[in-house]
Protein backbone atom coordinates (compact mmCIF):
# COMPACT_ATOMS: atom_id res chain seq x y z
CA UNK A 1 0.00 0.00 0.00
CA UNK A 2 1.33 3.51 -0.61
CA UNK A 3 2.42 6.19 1.41
CA UNK A 4 -0.74 8.36 0.22
CA UNK A 5 -3.30 5.66 0.60
CA UNK A 6 -1.74 4.71 4.54
CA UNK A 7 -2.14 8.35 5.54
CA UNK A 8 -5.96 8.12 4.30
CA UNK A 9 -6.38 4.76 6.51
CA UNK A 10 -4.37 6.02 9.74
CA UNK A 11 -6.64 9.33 9.11
CA UNK A 12 -9.85 7.07 8.82
CA UNK A 13 -8.68 4.84 11.55
CA UNK A 14 -8.01 8.11 14.08
CA UNK A 15 -11.62 9.68 13.20
CA UNK A 16 -13.20 6.48 14.24
CA UNK A 17 -11.07 6.43 17.84
CA UNK A 18 -12.31 9.93 18.10
CA UNK A 19 -15.80 9.48 17.79
CA UNK A 20 -15.99 6.50 19.80
CA UNK A 21 -15.18 8.71 22.65
CA UNK A 22 -16.40 12.00 21.63
CA UNK A 23 -17.58 12.97 25.19
CA UNK A 24 -20.58 15.13 26.11
CA UNK A 25 -19.97 19.46 26.50
CA UNK A 26 -19.61 21.13 29.87
CA UNK A 27 -23.86 21.95 29.66
CA UNK A 28 -24.45 25.94 29.07
CA UNK A 29 -25.91 27.76 32.10
CA UNK A 30 -28.73 28.26 33.07
CA UNK A 31 -31.02 25.63 31.06
CA UNK A 32 -34.28 27.12 32.27
CA UNK A 33 -33.97 30.05 30.96
CA UNK A 34 -33.25 29.40 27.85
CA UNK A 35 -35.09 28.73 24.52
CA UNK A 36 -36.11 25.04 25.51
CA UNK A 37 -38.06 22.34 24.33
CA UNK A 38 -38.54 19.47 26.68
CA UNK A 39 -38.26 15.86 25.95
CA UNK A 40 -39.65 14.79 28.86
CA UNK A 41 -42.40 11.93 28.31
CA UNK A 42 -42.88 9.03 27.50
CA UNK A 43 -39.83 6.89 25.86
CA UNK A 44 -39.51 3.83 24.47
CA UNK A 45 -37.23 1.14 25.62
CA UNK A 46 -35.14 -2.05 25.77
CA UNK A 47 -34.05 -3.93 28.55
CA UNK A 48 -30.59 -5.12 28.31
CA UNK A 49 -29.59 -6.35 31.51
CA UNK A 50 -26.96 -9.12 29.74
CA UNK A 51 -25.47 -6.05 27.78
CA UNK A 52 -25.60 -7.42 24.18
CA UNK A 53 -27.11 -4.67 23.31
CA UNK A 54 -23.99 -3.09 21.72
CA UNK A 55 -22.95 -6.54 19.73
CA UNK A 56 -26.74 -6.12 18.11
CA UNK A 57 -26.58 -2.59 17.50
CA UNK A 58 -29.47 -1.32 18.78
CA UNK A 59 -29.14 2.46 18.08
CA UNK A 60 -29.30 0.93 14.13
CA UNK A 61 -32.97 -0.34 14.33
CA UNK A 62 -32.42 -2.11 11.66
CA UNK A 63 -35.75 -3.55 10.41
CA UNK A 64 -36.59 -7.11 8.09
CA UNK A 65 -36.07 -5.74 4.16
CA UNK A 66 -35.80 -9.72 3.00
CA UNK A 67 -38.64 -12.50 3.64
CA UNK A 68 -35.67 -14.38 5.28
CA UNK A 69 -34.60 -11.08 7.61
CA UNK A 70 -35.30 -11.10 11.71
CA UNK A 71 -33.52 -8.97 14.17
CA UNK A 72 -33.77 -10.36 17.75
CA UNK A 73 -34.86 -6.74 18.89
CA UNK A 74 -37.22 -3.90 18.37
CA UNK A 75 -38.35 -0.71 20.27
CA UNK A 76 -41.97 -0.97 19.18
CA UNK A 77 -43.69 -3.04 21.19
CA UNK A 78 -41.20 -2.83 24.07
CA UNK A 79 -41.76 -1.25 27.80
CA UNK A 80 -42.38 2.48 27.70
CA UNK A 81 -40.34 5.08 30.83
CA UNK A 82 -41.17 7.93 31.99
CA UNK A 83 -38.75 10.32 31.35
CA UNK A 84 -37.21 12.03 33.69
CA UNK A 85 -37.31 8.97 36.45
CA UNK A 86 -35.12 5.97 37.47
CA UNK A 87 -35.85 2.70 35.52
CA UNK A 88 -35.90 1.06 38.85
CA UNK A 89 -39.04 2.11 39.86
CA UNK A 90 -40.91 1.59 36.94
CA UNK A 91 -41.50 -2.52 36.79
CA UNK A 92 -41.42 -4.57 39.07
CA UNK A 93 -38.78 -6.49 37.12
CA UNK A 94 -36.36 -3.61 37.14
CA UNK A 95 -36.19 -2.93 40.62
CA UNK A 96 -32.51 -4.41 41.42
CA UNK A 97 -31.65 -3.91 37.96
CA UNK A 98 -27.87 -2.54 37.43
CA UNK A 99 -27.20 -2.40 33.95
CA UNK A 100 -28.36 -0.77 30.50
CA UNK A 101 -31.23 0.30 29.28
CA UNK A 102 -31.94 1.84 26.48
CA UNK A 103 -33.92 4.54 25.51
CA UNK A 104 -35.64 6.24 22.37
CA UNK A 105 -37.64 9.37 21.46
CA UNK A 106 -38.33 10.75 18.07
CA UNK A 107 -38.63 14.28 17.63
CA UNK A 108 -38.95 16.93 15.29
CA UNK A 109 -36.73 19.56 14.26
CA UNK A 110 -36.62 22.14 11.75
CA UNK A 111 -32.91 23.54 11.40
CA UNK A 112 -33.02 27.37 10.77
CA UNK A 113 -29.95 29.08 8.98
CA UNK A 114 -28.09 31.03 12.11
CA UNK A 115 -29.58 28.93 14.84
CA UNK A 116 -27.89 26.04 16.86
CA UNK A 117 -29.28 23.10 18.34
CA UNK A 118 -28.64 21.38 21.66
CA UNK A 119 -29.30 18.10 23.20
CA UNK A 120 -29.41 18.91 26.72
CA UNK A 121 -29.55 16.25 29.67
CA UNK A 122 -29.73 17.45 33.55
CA UNK A 123 -28.57 13.77 34.68
CA UNK A 124 -28.64 10.15 33.19
CA UNK A 125 -26.86 7.43 36.02
CA UNK A 126 -24.84 6.60 35.62
CA UNK A 127 -22.73 6.24 32.06
CA UNK A 128 -24.81 7.79 29.00
CA UNK A 129 -24.29 6.84 25.64
CA UNK A 130 -26.39 8.71 23.10
CA UNK A 131 -27.14 8.00 19.68
CA UNK A 132 -28.51 10.73 16.54
CA UNK A 133 -30.30 9.35 13.86
CA UNK A 134 -28.15 5.89 14.37
CA UNK A 135 -24.65 7.85 14.84
CA UNK A 136 -22.97 8.00 17.70
CA UNK A 137 -23.22 11.75 19.29
CA UNK A 138 -20.81 10.92 22.47
CA UNK A 139 -21.05 9.75 26.00
CA UNK A 140 -20.96 10.82 29.79
CA UNK A 141 -19.85 9.75 33.03
CA UNK A 142 -21.24 10.84 36.31
CA UNK A 143 -24.91 10.28 37.41
CA UNK A 144 -25.33 13.93 39.18
CA UNK A 145 -24.35 16.76 36.97
CA UNK A 146 -25.46 18.25 33.65
CA UNK A 147 -24.12 17.61 30.27
CA UNK A 148 -25.06 18.07 26.39
CA UNK A 149 -24.54 17.69 23.28
CA UNK A 150 -24.05 20.11 19.83
CA UNK A 151 -26.60 18.86 17.63
CA UNK A 152 -26.28 21.57 15.23
CA UNK A 153 -24.76 19.75 11.90
CA UNK A 154 -26.53 16.15 12.65
CA UNK A 155 -30.12 16.85 12.80
CA UNK A 156 -32.54 16.04 10.27
CA UNK A 157 -35.27 18.39 8.90
CA UNK A 158 -38.45 16.57 10.03
CA UNK A 159 -38.46 12.91 12.17
CA UNK A 160 -35.32 12.68 14.30
CA UNK A 161 -34.36 9.88 16.98
CA UNK A 162 -32.24 9.81 19.86
CA UNK A 163 -30.98 6.70 21.23
CA UNK A 164 -29.54 6.90 24.78
CA UNK A 165 -27.82 3.48 26.23
CA UNK A 166 -27.93 4.35 29.82
CA UNK A 167 -26.10 2.02 32.59
CA UNK A 168 -26.12 2.30 36.51
CA UNK A 169 -23.58 -0.46 37.17
CA UNK A 170 -21.05 0.68 39.85
CA UNK A 171 -17.88 1.35 38.60
CA UNK A 172 -14.99 -0.09 41.21
CA UNK A 173 -13.46 3.57 39.48
CA UNK A 174 -16.19 5.22 39.43
CA UNK A 175 -17.86 8.84 41.61
CA UNK A 176 -18.99 7.38 43.86
CA UNK A 177 -16.91 3.58 43.37
CA UNK A 178 -18.26 0.17 44.26
CA UNK A 179 -20.30 0.85 47.55
CA UNK A 180 -22.24 3.64 48.73
CA UNK A 181 -25.57 3.87 51.19
CA UNK A 182 -28.36 5.02 48.77
CA UNK A 183 -30.21 3.45 46.27
CA UNK A 184 -28.49 3.03 42.75
CA UNK A 185 -31.60 4.59 40.54
CA UNK A 186 -30.42 4.38 36.92
CA UNK A 187 -31.66 5.52 34.01
CA UNK A 188 -32.37 9.13 32.62
CA UNK A 189 -32.90 10.50 36.21
CA UNK A 190 -33.55 14.39 35.24
CA UNK A 191 -35.07 16.46 32.81
CA UNK A 192 -33.78 16.41 29.15
CA UNK A 193 -33.99 19.43 26.87
CA UNK A 194 -33.60 20.40 23.14
CA UNK A 195 -32.08 24.21 22.85
CA UNK A 196 -32.26 26.63 20.37
CA UNK A 197 -29.48 29.37 20.43
CA UNK A 198 -28.46 32.10 17.61
CA UNK A 199 -24.99 31.06 15.96
CA UNK A 200 -23.33 33.34 18.97
CA UNK A 201 -24.84 32.79 22.33
CA UNK A 202 -23.70 33.44 25.91
CA UNK A 203 -22.65 30.17 27.10
CA UNK A 204 -21.79 30.63 30.89
CA UNK A 205 -21.83 34.06 33.29
CA UNK A 206 -20.80 34.32 37.13
CA UNK A 207 -22.36 37.77 38.12
CA UNK A 208 -21.80 37.40 41.87
CA UNK A 209 -20.36 39.96 45.29
CA UNK A 210 -16.43 39.62 44.70
CA UNK A 211 -14.97 37.52 48.34
CA UNK A 212 -14.79 40.02 51.13
CA UNK A 213 -17.37 42.50 49.75
CA UNK A 214 -20.71 43.49 50.45
CA UNK A 215 -21.08 46.04 47.06
CA UNK A 216 -19.37 45.15 44.43
CA UNK A 217 -20.16 43.31 41.85
CA UNK A 218 -17.60 40.97 40.07
CA UNK A 219 -17.45 38.19 37.68
CA UNK A 220 -17.34 37.45 34.27
CA UNK A 221 -19.63 36.47 30.39
CA UNK A 222 -18.61 33.55 27.94
CA UNK A 223 -19.70 33.83 24.49
CA UNK A 224 -20.06 31.24 22.49
CA UNK A 225 -19.77 31.38 18.54
CA UNK A 226 -17.92 33.38 16.04
CA UNK A 227 -19.23 36.40 17.00
CA UNK A 228 -17.09 36.34 20.29
CA UNK A 229 -16.38 39.86 20.16
CA UNK A 230 -19.43 41.85 21.36
CA UNK A 231 -21.04 44.91 23.38
CA UNK A 232 -22.28 43.37 26.74
CA UNK A 233 -24.67 44.77 29.23
CA UNK A 234 -25.61 43.32 32.63
CA UNK A 235 -29.20 45.04 33.19
CA UNK A 236 -30.16 44.83 36.84
CA UNK A 237 -33.67 47.04 36.78
CA UNK A 238 -34.25 47.14 40.73
CA UNK A 239 -30.95 48.59 41.06
CA UNK A 240 -30.79 50.44 38.02
CA UNK A 241 -27.66 49.17 37.22
CA UNK A 242 -27.22 49.25 32.98
CA UNK A 243 -23.47 48.35 33.09
CA UNK A 244 -21.46 47.53 29.36
CA UNK A 245 -18.66 45.85 28.67
CA UNK A 246 -17.51 43.91 25.99
CA UNK A 247 -15.71 40.96 25.42
CA UNK A 248 -12.67 39.90 23.85
CA UNK A 249 -11.72 37.56 21.12
CA UNK A 250 -11.92 34.67 23.45
CA UNK A 251 -15.32 35.77 24.31
CA UNK A 252 -15.03 36.74 27.49
CA UNK A 253 -16.15 40.31 28.85
CA UNK A 254 -15.05 40.93 32.53
CA UNK A 255 -17.89 42.49 34.74
CA UNK A 256 -17.00 44.60 37.48
CA UNK A 257 -19.61 47.58 39.65
CA UNK A 258 -20.51 48.79 42.59
CA UNK A 259 -24.15 48.53 43.64
CA UNK A 260 -26.00 49.05 47.53
CA UNK A 261 -28.00 45.59 47.18
CA UNK A 262 -30.59 44.22 49.60
CA UNK A 263 -28.29 41.47 50.50
CA UNK A 264 -29.55 37.52 50.38
CA UNK A 265 -29.75 35.73 53.47
CA UNK A 266 -31.97 33.14 55.27
CA UNK A 267 -34.18 35.56 56.31
CA UNK A 268 -34.38 37.95 53.49
CA UNK A 269 -34.05 35.43 50.62
CA UNK A 270 -33.58 38.33 48.12
CA UNK A 271 -33.43 37.81 44.32
CA UNK A 272 -32.97 40.24 41.72
CA UNK A 273 -33.55 39.40 38.01
CA UNK A 274 -30.31 39.89 36.12
CA UNK A 275 -30.64 40.39 32.29
CA UNK A 276 -27.35 39.44 30.06
CA UNK A 277 -27.70 41.17 26.39
CA UNK A 278 -25.63 40.48 24.28
CA UNK A 279 -25.82 41.62 20.47
CA UNK A 280 -27.08 38.34 19.47
CA UNK A 281 -28.07 36.61 22.64
CA UNK A 282 -30.22 37.76 26.02
CA UNK A 283 -30.35 35.45 29.20
CA UNK A 284 -32.34 36.52 32.33
CA UNK A 285 -31.48 34.65 35.56
CA UNK A 286 -33.09 35.05 39.01
CA UNK A 287 -29.76 36.15 41.28
CA UNK A 288 -28.71 36.63 44.62
CA UNK A 289 -26.19 38.73 46.37
CA UNK A 290 -24.72 37.64 49.76
CA UNK A 291 -20.67 37.54 51.04
CA UNK A 292 -20.08 33.96 52.92
CA UNK A 293 -16.62 33.80 54.52
CA UNK A 294 -14.77 32.30 57.38
CA UNK A 295 -13.50 34.71 60.25
CA UNK A 296 -11.24 33.02 62.58
CA UNK A 297 -13.23 30.37 63.93
CA UNK A 298 -16.74 31.88 63.13
CA UNK A 299 -18.65 31.78 59.51
CA UNK A 300 -19.58 35.41 58.74
CA UNK A 301 -23.23 35.72 56.23
CA UNK A 302 -23.24 39.13 54.68
CA UNK A 303 -20.70 40.03 57.65
CA UNK A 304 -22.45 38.95 60.56
CA UNK A 305 -21.23 35.62 62.21
CA UNK A 306 -23.78 32.41 61.40
CA UNK A 307 -25.29 29.27 62.86
CA UNK A 308 -25.56 26.33 60.64
CA UNK A 309 -28.52 24.64 60.78
CA UNK A 310 -28.45 21.89 59.00
CA UNK A 311 -30.12 18.60 57.53
CA UNK A 312 -29.05 16.11 55.33
CA UNK A 313 -31.53 14.78 52.59
CA UNK A 314 -31.10 12.27 49.78
CA UNK A 315 -32.44 13.19 46.52
CA UNK A 316 -35.19 10.84 46.75
CA UNK A 317 -39.07 11.39 47.58
CA UNK A 318 -39.92 8.59 49.96
CA UNK A 319 -43.84 9.45 49.54
CA UNK A 320 -42.81 7.28 46.05
CA UNK A 321 -39.85 5.43 46.66
CA UNK A 322 -38.44 7.38 43.65
CA UNK A 323 -35.75 9.24 42.65
CA UNK A 324 -36.32 13.09 43.48
CA UNK A 325 -36.20 14.92 40.09
CA UNK A 326 -38.80 17.77 39.98
CA UNK A 327 -39.99 20.64 41.61
CA UNK A 328 -42.46 18.89 43.42
CA UNK A 329 -39.99 16.84 45.11
CA UNK A 330 -38.11 19.96 45.65
CA UNK A 331 -40.90 21.52 47.70
CA UNK A 332 -41.36 18.61 49.56
CA UNK A 333 -38.32 17.74 50.81
CA UNK A 334 -37.00 21.38 51.56
CA UNK A 335 -40.84 22.29 53.35
CA UNK A 336 -39.59 19.43 55.65
CA UNK A 337 -36.18 20.72 56.13
CA UNK A 338 -37.88 24.37 56.77
CA UNK A 339 -40.36 23.15 59.31
CA UNK A 340 -37.26 21.27 61.43
CA UNK A 341 -36.16 25.08 61.87
CA UNK A 342 -32.94 24.51 59.13
CA UNK A 343 -31.27 26.96 57.51
CA UNK A 344 -28.85 25.07 55.58
CA UNK A 345 -29.27 21.68 53.84
CA UNK A 346 -26.76 19.31 52.88
CA UNK A 347 -27.74 17.59 49.55
CA UNK A 348 -25.95 14.44 49.98
CA UNK A 349 -23.76 13.09 48.59
CA UNK A 350 -23.62 14.06 45.36
CA UNK A 351 -24.96 17.20 43.30
CA UNK A 352 -29.04 17.84 43.41
CA UNK A 353 -31.26 18.33 40.35
CA UNK A 354 -31.22 22.21 40.14
CA UNK A 355 -34.79 22.34 41.69
CA UNK A 356 -33.54 21.42 44.42
CA UNK A 357 -30.82 24.12 44.68
CA UNK A 358 -33.30 26.81 42.80
CA UNK A 359 -35.69 26.55 45.45
CA UNK A 360 -33.88 25.83 48.59
CA UNK A 361 -32.63 30.08 47.25
CA UNK A 362 -35.79 30.88 47.37
CA UNK A 363 -37.18 29.64 50.22
CA UNK A 364 -34.02 30.86 52.40
CA UNK A 365 -31.55 27.83 52.80
CA UNK A 366 -28.31 27.65 52.37
CA UNK A 367 -26.96 25.09 50.09
CA UNK A 368 -23.90 22.24 50.76
CA UNK A 369 -23.45 21.03 47.69
CA UNK A 370 -21.36 18.07 47.70
CA UNK A 371 -18.97 15.72 44.66
CA UNK A 372 -19.69 11.86 44.94
CA UNK A 373 -16.44 11.27 46.38
CA UNK A 374 -17.82 8.71 48.82
CA UNK A 375 -15.86 6.21 50.97
CA UNK A 376 -14.08 4.08 49.01
CA UNK A 377 -12.57 5.51 45.70
CA UNK A 378 -9.64 4.64 43.97
CA UNK A 379 -7.91 8.06 43.32
CA UNK A 380 -4.93 5.74 42.40
CA UNK A 381 -6.99 5.10 39.16
CA UNK A 382 -5.44 6.69 36.05
CA UNK A 383 -8.85 8.23 35.03
CA UNK A 384 -9.66 9.57 38.54
CA UNK A 385 -7.92 13.24 38.36
CA UNK A 386 -10.32 13.66 35.46
CA UNK A 387 -13.66 12.35 36.45
CA UNK A 388 -13.46 14.21 39.31
CA UNK A 389 -12.31 17.41 37.35
CA UNK A 390 -15.25 17.28 34.97
CA UNK A 391 -17.58 16.80 37.57
CA UNK A 392 -16.15 19.63 39.91
CA UNK A 393 -16.79 21.80 36.86
CA UNK A 394 -20.00 20.62 35.72
CA UNK A 395 -21.01 21.11 39.27
CA UNK A 396 -20.23 24.52 39.95
CA UNK A 397 -21.07 25.55 36.45
CA UNK A 398 -24.48 24.75 36.78
CA UNK A 399 -24.38 26.29 40.33
CA UNK A 400 -21.86 29.11 40.72
CA UNK A 401 -24.72 31.87 40.19
CA UNK A 402 -26.46 30.63 42.85
CA UNK A 403 -25.73 32.53 46.09
CA UNK A 404 -27.52 30.35 48.40
CA UNK A 405 -24.78 27.77 47.15
CA UNK A 406 -22.48 28.71 50.60
CA UNK A 407 -20.37 25.62 50.43
CA UNK A 408 -18.42 23.12 48.16
CA UNK A 409 -17.74 19.88 49.35
CA UNK A 410 -15.52 18.05 48.07
CA UNK A 411 -15.70 14.66 49.43
CA UNK A 412 -16.84 12.37 52.47
CA UNK A 413 -15.58 9.90 54.47
CA UNK A 414 -12.69 8.91 52.07
CA UNK A 415 -9.46 7.19 54.14
CA UNK A 416 -6.27 8.42 54.77
CA UNK A 417 -4.79 5.11 54.16
CA UNK A 418 -6.00 5.37 50.47
CA UNK A 419 -3.20 5.32 48.04
CA UNK A 420 -3.51 9.15 46.83
CA UNK A 421 -6.11 10.30 48.63
CA UNK A 422 -4.62 13.13 50.37
CA UNK A 423 -2.89 14.35 47.24
CA UNK A 424 -6.47 14.57 44.99
CA UNK A 425 -7.78 16.14 47.75
CA UNK A 426 -5.12 18.71 48.15
CA UNK A 427 -5.77 18.94 44.32
CA UNK A 428 -9.17 19.31 43.93
CA UNK A 429 -9.12 21.83 46.73
CA UNK A 430 -6.71 23.89 44.95
CA UNK A 431 -8.61 23.81 41.62
CA UNK A 432 -12.15 24.35 43.49
CA UNK A 433 -10.68 27.73 44.88
CA UNK A 434 -9.24 28.75 41.50
CA UNK A 435 -12.39 28.09 39.68
CA UNK A 436 -14.99 30.16 41.88
CA UNK A 437 -13.26 31.94 45.34
CA UNK A 438 -16.49 33.06 46.10
CA UNK A 439 -17.44 30.24 48.63
CA UNK A 440 -16.18 27.96 51.48
CA UNK A 441 -15.25 24.73 50.58
CA UNK A 442 -15.03 21.70 53.01
CA UNK A 443 -14.50 17.81 52.86
CA UNK A 444 -15.99 15.46 55.32
CA UNK A 445 -13.78 13.29 57.55
CA UNK A 446 -14.69 10.55 60.15
CA UNK A 447 -11.59 8.63 61.40
CA UNK A 448 -11.34 10.77 64.28
CA UNK A 449 -10.21 8.90 67.21
CA UNK A 450 -12.33 8.31 70.45
CA UNK A 451 -10.78 7.31 73.34
CA UNK A 452 -11.47 8.40 77.36
CA UNK A 453 -14.35 10.54 75.89
CA UNK A 454 -11.89 12.32 74.08
CA UNK A 455 -12.51 13.16 70.22
CA UNK A 456 -9.10 12.94 68.48
CA UNK A 457 -9.63 14.89 65.18
CA UNK A 458 -6.31 14.47 63.30
CA UNK A 459 -6.25 13.90 60.05
CA UNK A 460 -3.94 16.31 58.39
CA UNK A 461 -6.26 16.93 55.24
CA UNK A 462 -8.04 19.22 56.42
CA UNK A 463 -5.62 22.03 56.00
CA UNK A 464 -6.47 22.44 52.75
CA UNK A 465 -9.95 23.24 53.22
CA UNK A 466 -11.63 26.06 55.12
CA UNK A 467 -14.20 24.36 57.98
CA UNK A 468 -13.59 20.90 59.79
CA UNK A 469 -16.69 18.76 58.70
CA UNK A 470 -16.82 16.10 61.37
CA UNK A 471 -19.38 12.56 60.86
CA UNK A 472 -19.64 11.34 64.44
CA UNK A 473 -22.05 8.58 65.55
CA UNK A 474 -21.41 8.75 69.15
CA UNK A 475 -24.64 7.12 71.11
CA UNK A 476 -24.77 4.87 67.61
CA UNK A 477 -22.52 3.31 65.84
CA UNK A 478 -19.98 4.32 69.16
CA UNK A 479 -21.49 4.02 72.30
CA UNK A 480 -20.14 6.76 74.72
CA UNK A 481 -17.60 6.13 77.32
CA UNK A 482 -18.70 8.52 79.27
CA UNK A 483 -21.02 11.90 80.08
CA UNK A 484 -21.59 13.27 76.54
CA UNK A 485 -21.35 16.55 78.38
CA UNK A 486 -17.66 15.94 79.42
CA UNK A 487 -17.38 15.05 75.96
CA UNK A 488 -13.05 15.94 75.44
CA UNK A 489 -12.08 17.07 71.46
CA UNK A 490 -8.50 17.46 70.63
CA UNK A 491 -8.28 19.14 66.94
CA UNK A 492 -5.54 19.15 64.49
CA UNK A 493 -6.67 22.49 63.67
CA UNK A 494 -7.68 24.54 66.34
CA UNK A 495 -8.27 27.78 64.36
CA UNK A 496 -10.86 26.53 61.90
CA UNK A 497 -14.59 26.44 62.08
CA UNK A 498 -15.71 23.18 63.39
CA UNK A 499 -19.04 21.50 61.67
CA UNK A 500 -21.09 18.36 63.08
CA UNK A 501 -22.04 16.84 59.22
CA UNK A 502 -23.42 14.17 60.27
CA UNK A 503 -24.78 12.44 63.70
CA UNK A 504 -28.06 10.16 64.86
CA UNK A 505 -29.27 6.60 64.61
CA UNK A 506 -31.79 4.15 63.35
CA UNK A 507 -35.59 4.45 64.52
CA UNK A 508 -38.36 2.10 62.93
CA UNK A 509 -41.47 4.91 63.28
CA UNK A 510 -43.83 3.43 66.18
CA UNK A 511 -41.26 0.61 66.91
CA UNK A 512 -42.22 -0.93 69.92
CA UNK A 513 -41.10 -4.34 69.51
CA UNK A 514 -38.86 -4.77 73.05
CA UNK A 515 -36.73 -2.44 75.83
CA UNK A 516 -36.71 1.27 74.57
CA UNK A 517 -32.94 1.22 75.73
CA UNK A 518 -31.98 -1.41 73.32
CA UNK A 519 -30.92 -0.50 69.98
CA UNK A 520 -31.34 -3.63 68.38
CA UNK A 521 -35.23 -2.77 68.58
CA UNK A 522 -35.06 0.29 66.25
CA UNK A 523 -37.33 2.27 69.07
CA UNK A 524 -37.82 5.86 69.21
CA UNK A 525 -36.95 6.21 72.49
CA UNK A 526 -33.29 5.36 71.80
CA UNK A 527 -33.17 7.38 68.64
CA UNK A 528 -34.34 10.28 71.23
CA UNK A 529 -31.86 9.38 73.56
CA UNK A 530 -29.04 9.73 70.67
CA UNK A 531 -30.46 13.29 70.13
CA UNK A 532 -30.40 14.23 73.83
CA UNK A 533 -27.17 13.04 74.15
CA UNK A 534 -26.02 14.78 70.96
CA UNK A 535 -27.59 17.93 71.82
CA UNK A 536 -25.49 17.86 75.71
CA UNK A 537 -22.28 17.25 73.92
CA UNK A 538 -22.41 20.19 70.97
CA UNK A 539 -22.05 22.37 74.32
CA UNK A 540 -18.50 21.21 74.05
CA UNK A 541 -17.33 21.14 70.93
CA UNK A 542 -15.01 23.93 70.56
CA UNK A 543 -15.38 25.76 67.44
CA UNK A 544 -18.74 24.70 67.04
CA UNK A 545 -20.30 26.62 63.57
CA UNK A 546 -23.37 24.51 63.19
CA UNK A 547 -24.75 20.84 63.28
CA UNK A 548 -26.55 18.44 60.41
CA UNK A 549 -28.31 15.56 61.65
CA UNK A 550 -28.48 12.48 59.61
CA UNK A 551 -31.03 13.07 58.21
CA UNK A 552 -34.35 14.55 57.32
CA UNK A 553 -36.23 11.46 56.30
CA UNK A 554 -36.16 7.43 56.05
CA UNK A 555 -34.90 6.65 52.35
CA UNK A 556 -33.92 3.64 50.39
CA UNK A 557 -30.18 1.95 51.06
CA UNK A 558 -30.30 -2.24 50.13
CA UNK A 559 -27.55 -2.70 52.61
CA UNK A 560 -30.30 -2.34 55.18
CA UNK A 561 -31.44 -5.73 55.68
CA UNK A 562 -32.72 -6.57 58.94
CA UNK A 563 -36.79 -7.81 57.60
CA UNK A 564 -37.98 -6.00 60.53
CA UNK A 565 -36.93 -3.08 60.91
CA UNK A 566 -35.00 -1.66 57.81
CA UNK A 567 -36.34 -3.75 55.25
CA UNK A 568 -34.01 -2.14 52.71
CA UNK A 569 -34.36 1.46 54.52
CA UNK A 570 -31.72 3.40 56.36
CA UNK A 571 -33.72 4.30 59.56
CA UNK A 572 -31.97 7.30 60.56
CA UNK A 573 -34.51 9.94 59.28
CA UNK A 574 -36.17 12.07 61.52
CA UNK A 575 -39.34 11.38 59.31
CA UNK A 576 -40.62 8.06 58.25
CA UNK A 577 -40.68 7.64 54.61
CA UNK A 578 -44.56 8.54 55.52
CA UNK A 579 -43.42 12.12 56.31
CA UNK A 580 -44.23 11.46 60.13
CA UNK A 581 -42.59 12.51 62.73
CA UNK A 582 -40.37 10.27 64.93
CA UNK A 583 -39.56 11.55 68.35
CA UNK A 584 -36.20 12.79 67.61
CA UNK A 585 -37.05 15.10 65.43
CA UNK A 586 -38.66 17.26 68.29
CA UNK A 587 -35.52 17.22 70.29
CA UNK A 588 -33.83 19.04 66.82
CA UNK A 589 -36.56 21.29 66.34
CA UNK A 590 -36.63 22.51 69.84
CA UNK A 591 -32.42 22.74 69.63
CA UNK A 592 -32.76 24.55 66.33
CA UNK A 593 -35.53 27.19 67.83
CA UNK A 594 -32.95 27.66 70.59
CA UNK A 595 -29.58 28.12 68.93
C1 LIG B 1 -22.04 7.70 56.95
C2 LIG B 1 -22.26 8.22 55.55
C3 LIG B 1 -23.71 8.21 55.15
C4 LIG B 1 -24.35 6.95 55.68
C5 LIG B 1 -24.39 7.07 57.18
C6 LIG B 1 -25.07 5.85 57.81
O1 LIG B 1 -21.53 8.68 57.76
O2 LIG B 1 -21.73 9.51 55.31
O3 LIG B 1 -23.78 8.24 53.73
O4 LIG B 1 -25.64 6.77 55.15
O5 LIG B 1 -23.07 7.16 57.70
O6 LIG B 1 -24.33 4.95 58.23
O7 LIG B 1 -26.30 5.82 57.82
Amino acid sequence: MNRFKQLIVMFFIINVIFLSHAHAQLAMTNVYGRDAVSLNGQWNAIVDPTGIGDWRQVWEERKPEKKTDFFEYSFEGGPLLSVPGSFNTQYPELTYLEGTVWYKKVFDAKPEKAKRLFLHFGAVNYQATVYLNGDLIGSHEGGFTPFQFEITDVVRNGKNTIIVKANNQRLKDGLPGLGYDWFNYGGITRDVHLIKTNASFIEDYLIQLKSHSLEDVTGWVKVNGSLRSQEIDIIIPDLNINYKTKSNRDGIAKVSFKSRIDLWSPDNPRLYEVIIKSKTDTVSDKIGFRSIEVSGTKILLNGESIFLKGINIHEENPLKSEKAFSEEDAILLLSWAKELGCNIVRLAHYPHNEYMVKLAEEMGLMVWEELPVYQHIEFSSPSMKNKMDVMLREMIRRDRNRAGVIIWSLSNETYDFTPKRNEMLADIAKKTRRIDDTRLITSVINNQGYENNTVNVWDSVYSHFDIISINEYLGWYVPWQGKPEDTEWKLVFNDKPVFISEFGGEALFGSNFGAKDEAAYWSEEYQEKIYRDQVKMFASVPNLVGVSPWLLVDYRSLGRMHPIYQKGWNRKGLLSEKGERKKAWHIMNKYFSEN
